[in-house]
Formats: structure tokens, C-alpha cells, sequence
């Protein structure tokens, strides 16, 4: 599904992400972890076209995705949930979807715009997809932290993307909201490429059914199962520490 080659990204000569190679498959979640500042995000950045990589290539479904613009991407199927929820807090769950569904540029329009049965029934299908159609009429800003993140990966649900880029779920959520979020990642990852950055080592081993990518001043130190990870001496000296304090790690 999505194929890397020597995609290189820097920063006022400093250099941000190297990845030689990194392939991922039809319907893998692929779990990226790694210390702060390691290129996890500006990997992602490159991917939905937000940043412009200093060289490479990025070979979505045989077509390569650098020099596209991000609404190009888009469109070929790629969504990306951010690290920082951006949820229009005074809107209801049901309207934010409503404008997912129209994309935001058309805000008033949409706002005004009379949605199709069918419209409506897809904004309901992934409300109830990510635990959100109790709430469907409540204003967003009502929201825990975590439904807030789950309302906007209904928002990138909503665009049918191939493949999901799904930075930090996790972070700030309670145990349950957690797992919760880990359970819908593993549905997700039944009909789409799903690539998630994870701190919290509990829950990637939750969801890490394929591969773990383990990313290091921008390069790809190790690749593997989580427990092949886990255990790697590199990982541990450079990300992990001890083995003890990985599993605790949250
Ligand atoms: N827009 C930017 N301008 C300059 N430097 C950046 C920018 N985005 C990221 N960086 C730098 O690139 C490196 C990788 O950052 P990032 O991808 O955010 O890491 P991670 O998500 O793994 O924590 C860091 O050194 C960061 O300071
Ligand atoms: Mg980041």
C-alpha cells in the first residue's frame, strides 16, 4: 500500500527525518514509537503533504505522493488525525460531522446546507462506530479529552480514507477511553491501512498486531513484532530503558 524510499526531510540544514526504506501493507496497522523530537510526526507531515521532503519518494498505491498538494492526498485516500483535537467546540457532535462530510472550507454553506437521508445516516453509522451517538446532539466542547479525539477520527472516517495516519490517540485519555480507542484502531485496520504514533507501551501492545516501527533521530533504528521490540537491546538503550520500566512505561 505504501511504499518509502530515501525520504529525506530537513530542517534549516538540520536534519529531521532519513528513511531509507519502509514499506507497509493492504490493511496493516503499523505502530511508529520513538523519542520525542525523532521525526515520528513530520513523517506523517510528509505523508498527507503538509511538508515537502528535501528528497525520496512515497509510493501510495504505485503513485508517489511527493509534490502533491494536501487536498490532492486527500483525495487519493489518504486522512490524517492530528496530535491536538481542533473540534469547533460550539458546534454538536452531529454538526462537526456534518461539516467532516462537507470539509470544512464550505463552513456557512455547509451549515445551511440540507443533508441528503443517506448523508445522515453516514454521519449516524460513524457516530456509533467510534461510541459517539449517545452524544450526537451534545455541544463538542462538552466532550471528555478522549471523545473529542474519537470525534475527530470520525471526522477522517467520514472522507473513506485507504489509509489512516493517526498521531498520538492515546495521550491524555483515561484507561478506558484507551482501550476503547485501541479496540476501534483494530477495527479500523480490518478494511484500511492504519500508521499509529504511540508513546504509551500498554497500548501499542494492545494494538500492535503487525509490525512496530521504532523511529530515532529520524531514522528506523529496528522493525518488528512488540515483543521482538521490546526486548531489542537498541530499543531499550535508546527508547525504552529497562525492560521493567518499558512495561510500566505510560
Ligand atoms: N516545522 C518545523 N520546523 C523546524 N523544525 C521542525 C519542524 N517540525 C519538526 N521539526 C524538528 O524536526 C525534528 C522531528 O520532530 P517531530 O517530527 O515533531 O518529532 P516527533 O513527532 O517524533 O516527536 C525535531 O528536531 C523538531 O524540532
Ligand atoms: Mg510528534
Amino acid at each position: 500500500m505504501l511504499s518509502i524510499s530515501n525520504l529525506n526531510v530537513s530542517f534549516g540544514g538540520v536534519q529531521a527525518l532519513n528513511l531509507t526504506h519502509f514499506e507497509l501493507k493492504d490493511k496493516e496497522l503499523r505502530v511508529i514509537i520513538g523519542p520525542n523530537g525523532a521525526g515520528k510526526s513530520t513523517f506523517m507531515d510528509v505523508l498527507c503533504g503538509k511538508t515537502v521532503p528535501t528528497g525520496g519518494s512515497a509510493c501510495f498505491k504505485g503513485t508517489n505522493l511527493i509534490g502533491k498538494s494536501e487536498i490532492e492526498i486527500a483525495r487519493m485516500g489518504i486522512g490524517r488525525k492530528f496530535q491536538k483535537p481542533s473540534v469547533f467546540e460550539g458546534l454538536s457532535v452531529f454538526d462537526n460531522l456534518m461539516l467532516g462530510l462537507k470539509g470544512k472550507k464550505g463552513c456557512f454553506s455547509s451549515l445551511f446546507f440540507k443533508l441528503k437521508p443517506e448523508q445522515k445516516n453516514r454521519i449516524i453509522s460513524v457516530a456509533k462506530r467510534v461510541n459517539l451517538y449517545e452524544k450526537l446532539y451534545a455541544p463538542a466542547g462538552s466532550l471528555s479529552h478522549g471523545q473529542k479525539q474519537w470525534l475527530e477520527i470520525a471526522i477522517v472516517l467520514l472522507q473513506e480514507p485507504k489509509l489512516m495516519l493517526i498521531d498520538e490517540p492515546a495521550a491524555g485519555m483515561s484507561d478506558a477511553e484507551t482501550e476503547k480507542t485501541g479496540e476501534l484502531l483494530c477495527e479500523l485496520a480490518q478494511n484500511n491501512g492504519v500508521i499509529v504514533i504511540e508513546h504509551d507501551m500498554h497500548f501499542v501492545k494492545q494494538i500492535a498486531q503487525d509490525k512496530v516501527t521504532v523511529l530515532v533521530r529520524g531514522e528506523i533504528l529496528t522493525e518488528g513484532s512488540f515483543d521482538e521490540v521490546k526486548n531489542n537491546r537498541d530499543v531499550i538503550d535508546c527508547y525504552l530503558g529497562t525492560p521493567e520500566s518499558a512495561q510500566t512505561r505510560k
